[in-house]
């Protein structure tokens, strides 16, 4: 009975789906019981990340804005939980960024030029609103190539069919970079002068380089001899990422923009080190060239979207909310066994907003509002005093998923310890919190997907220190007793950011979905993503608590936790004929 009414109700969401357009809302998109299905015995799988079904999912690609409809493109490997020498551009589209439905695969290997796997690229929305895809193909030679890649009817907002163009590869390795190592074009961005450039990354030895082309047309393409970005003995730069940011505001500005409200932001993905660093500076685009305000140092002074696992990560301008969305790939830090029995690996960050901090140095990120709207049951406390090592729980809501915003207000600064931010290593500083275990203001924080006895836990906290010529904070996400499971990458991850002393408090948000937590310091400005697998503190059985480990006490100005409702994400097929 059940089945057959899921099964009317589905046809008639489908239906509305379809016709209606535009700016529909979670409530049309049916609850569909295959995915419930998948669901069961599967502790880790996440509710509100985007996941494909099963297998195998690395690299955001393409995202864009397109006729009303939001697009993501993302690696995939069809056949298994594993990467894979098949790897296809897999496509969902959704009207909100939160609930998605999945189409067919849009790029398959097919061709002597993408034959060996169809690798990461970015879309391009050219005028009169044509989009465009270059990507990598894997050729018969196992060379990297760029093709590229257009819809077959423009009048579908969900291009659901892709033409690979006859002429294709459009770009080959250039003289002074590796064959094998030649790939992930970025978004084009046209110049004054009418000509679009791409840049696209690179290894020459030890070198990586980002390699910039230029194009009349976007299919005949002439490589700027000089690399529009390298650096010695990093290896290969991966999926290089390039955009304006407004100096004032949190509005994103279009790819193609330079005038002199906005700088520009480069970001890397150096695989040898599998994290995204980027850097702010001026793009001086008749010479093509870009000088970072910092160097890369290889040192924890590099600014990196995130202190976590974030990697291989792309923006999009979202032209109708006027904002700049960045889209991160989480890996697993479980075993590959691991994966094949959960038969799927690998999460998209949730999509966050990025723009410049008003000092210009860093950028700020925070989840898309439109997550919001998944916010079910609310619990809130105020002012409420922490005392040195007390430590409260926070119950009334699905700890397993939630969204948990806190502000803190600190004690006098003058007592915090001193610290030569410099010189001292962020992480390793982080591991070694647990054993030191108490300072003078922190480490507080939470602890998040707990078991009840604290057994497992994983703690967010802030400890704040006293530098030679500022007050500077350490965030640390501590996994070490994430889980009783022993073959689980439990990396604790750190970072160091300013402290402006004339302000009182100190924010921290953080996303939990079963197997991830997403975590937002001082408002943004610092974020670190971890993955953990609790054997105890699952589904229910999670719990929640603020804590303060520091000899001062700390007040809790304001607390709100929100339990999340499930996200819809869905198959096409499956709604169609279900
Ligand atoms: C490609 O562009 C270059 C530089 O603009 C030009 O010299 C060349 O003739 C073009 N080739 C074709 C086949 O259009
Ligand atoms: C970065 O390195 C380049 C090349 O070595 C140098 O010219 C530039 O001054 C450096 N920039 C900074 C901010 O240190
Ligand atoms: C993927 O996860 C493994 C295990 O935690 C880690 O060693 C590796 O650095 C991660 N890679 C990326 C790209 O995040």
């Amino acid at each position: 009975m059940e089945l057959g009414v899921a099964v009317l109700l589905t046809l008639l969401s489908v239906d509305f789906l379809l016709k209606s357009g535009t700016g529909i809302g979670i409530d049309a998109y049916p609850n569909s019981i295959h995915s419930i299905k998948l669901h069961e015995g599967q502790p880790y799988r996440t509710s509100y990340h985007f996941q494909p079904s099963k297998n195998w999912m690395n690299d955001p690609n393409g995202p864009m804005y397109y006729k009303g409809v939001y697009h993501l493109f993302y690696q995939h490997n069809p056949f298994a939980a594993t990467f894979g020498d098949q790897i296809v551009w897999a496509h969902s589209v959704s009207y909100d960024l939160i609930n998605w439905i999945h189409l067919n695969n849009a790029i398959e290997p097919s061709e002597p030029y993408d034959i060996n796997s169809c690798w990461s690229g970015s879309a391009t929305i050219l005028p009169g609103e044509k989009p465009v895809i270059l990507y990598t193909g894997i050729d018969e030679n196992k060379h990297q190539v760029q093709n590229l890649a257009t819809p077959k009817d423009l009048s579908d907002p969900f291009l659901r069919e892709w033409i690979k163009y006859p002429q294709n590869p459009v770009i080959t390795p250039p003289n002074g970079v590796e064959v094998d190592n030649f790939r992930d074009p970025s978004t084009a961005w046209l110049g004054k002068d009418g000509k679009w450039r791409v840049i696209i990354g690179a290894q020459n030895g030890d070198e990586g380089k980002v390699i910039l082309f230029q194009s009349d047309d976007f299919f005949n393409w002439t490589v700027d001899p000089n690399p529009f970005y390298a650096t010695d003995k990093t290896g290969v730069c991966e999926c290089p990422d390039f955009f304006p940011v407004f100096i004032h505001g949190r509005n994103g500005v279009d790819t193609s923009v330079q005038n002199p409200s906005v700088r520009h932001v480069a970001k890397i993905s150096y695989l040898s080190r599998q994290h995204d660093y980027y850097f702010v500076g001026k793009y001086v685009d008749d010479q093509e060239l870009f000088i970072p305000d910092t160097n890369f140092t290889g040192t924890s002074l590099d600014l990196r979207y995130d202190y976590g696992k974030f990697y291989a990560s792309k923006t999009f301008f979202d032209h109708q909310k006027h904002r700049r969305i960045l889209w991160g790939w989480i890996n697993e830090s479980d075993s590959t066994q691991d994966d094949i029995d959960k038969g799927w690996a690998g999460l998209q960050s949730i999509p966050r907003q990025v723009w410049l901090d008003e000092t210009g140095k860093r950028l700020i990120q925070w989840p898309i509002e439109d997550v919001e709207k998944l916010r079910g049951e609310q619990i809130s406390i105020n002012g409420e005093k922490l005392e040195s090592g007390s430590r409260i729980e926070v119950s009334g809501i699905t700890a397993s998923q939630a969204d948990i915003e806190v502000i803190y207000e600190m004690p006098e600064l003058e007592n915090a310890e001193l610290i030569d931010s410099d010189s001292v290593d962020p992480q390793l500083l982080c591991s070694q919190e647990y054993a030191s275990s108490c300072g003078t203001i922190g480490p507080f924080g939470l602890s998040v997907l707990a078991s009840e006895d604290l057994i497992e836990q994983t703690e967010i906290s802030f400890h704040i220190y006293k530098a030679p010529t500022r007050y500077v904070g350490l965030m640390c996400s501590d996994q070490s007793r994430s889980s009783l499971r022993k073959d689980l990458d439990k990396t604790t991850y750190g970072a160091f950011f300013d402290i402006d002393p004339r302000l009182k408090t100190i924010s921290l948000r953080v996303l939990i979905d079963h197997s991830i937590v997403e975590s937002f310091g001082e408002e943004g400005r610092v974020c670190i993503t971890s993955r953990v697998y609790p054997s105890l503190a699952i589904g229910k059985d999670a719990h929640l608590f603020v804590f303060n480990k520091g000899t001062q006490s700390i007040s809790l100005s304001k607390l709100n936790a929100w339990s999340m409702n499930k996200a819809q994400i869905n198959n096409e097929k499956a709604l169609d004929c279900s």
